[in-house]
């Protein structure tokens, strides 16, 4: 099970102040005067919170029930929704949606990829503003030879590892517990940037993309970053 082992160790390991602070600087513009909003895999709620102080009243949607119990009582002003961002139920619609953190590259199927983009446009307002990253086919050759890191997360030694395997990074966690060794692993696809950039034209979206919250792409950039606006 993914986000399941790694859930309580999640915000020390990954999520750092200065990643959180860059995501919100790009996105601070694009929502000025919104009200609404709703990341997709939102896990922990970390940014989502994050998200909610630009002024949003935020919902945040995750597969993870681990995940989910992590931000629930961290962050209250968060409406956790545990689902598949694919299909989930919503009762309503946003001014803004989000999906956030390679989470779109979950998605193993390009067929669920074109159900979530569809459903994120079926859940916006007039006007709605989607914001996705996803990673760059960059990713693939830089972890070509596989990344390792070890290290400690709550007194806990852990070790880190991800590698490529055609257009699938495969990442393994290993936790050292006093329980003895703990494994979780997760598949990621990676998917070319004008094939995403067609599905959201396709559904409706008028799209701009950047590149490590930038205008143009530098050689190594790691990942996209889509702003859909619905028509
Ligand atoms: C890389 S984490 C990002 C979490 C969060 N956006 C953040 O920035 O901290 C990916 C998240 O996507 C969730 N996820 C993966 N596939 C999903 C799906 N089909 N539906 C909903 N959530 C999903 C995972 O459970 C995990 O919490």
């Amino acid at each position: 099970m993914m986000y399941s082992i790694l859930a309580q160790y999640y915000q020390d390991l990954v999520n750092d102040p200065q990643s959180i602070a860059e995501y919100v600087d790009f996105i601070a513009p694009f929502v000025s005067g919104k009200t609404s909003g709703i990341d997709f895999g939102c896990g922990t709620g970390e940014i989502t919170h994050a998200i909610a102080c630009l002024g949003l009243t935020m919902d945040g949607v995750d597969l993870s029930l681990d995940m989910i119990n992590c931000g629930i009582t961290q962050y209250p002003d968060i409406h956790f929704i545990q689902g598949n961002m694919v299909d989930v139920a919503l009762d309503k619609t946003y001014d803004c949606a989000f999906c956030l953190v390679d989470t779109l590259n979950y998605l193993l199927d390009e067929a669920d990829v074109i159900r979530f983009i569809q459903h994120v446009y079926d859940h916006l307002n007039p006007k709605g503003i989607f914001i996705l990253d996803a990673h760059h086919p960059n990713r693939l050759n830089e972890f070509k030879e596989p990344f390792i890191e070890e290290g400690w997360v709550d007194g806990v030694g852990y070790q880190w590892t991800i590698a490529t395997d055609g257009d699938y990074l495969n990442h393994h966690f290993a936790f050292y517990t006093d329980h003895g060794l703990i494994n979780e692993s997760h598949v990621q696809r990676i998917y070319d940037g004008k094939w995403l950039n067609q599905v959201l034209t396709d559904v409706g979206f008028t799209t701009t993309t950047y590149y490590d919250f930038r205008s143009n792409p530098s050689l190594d950039c790691e990942k996209y970053d889509f702003i859909g606006v619905k028509s």
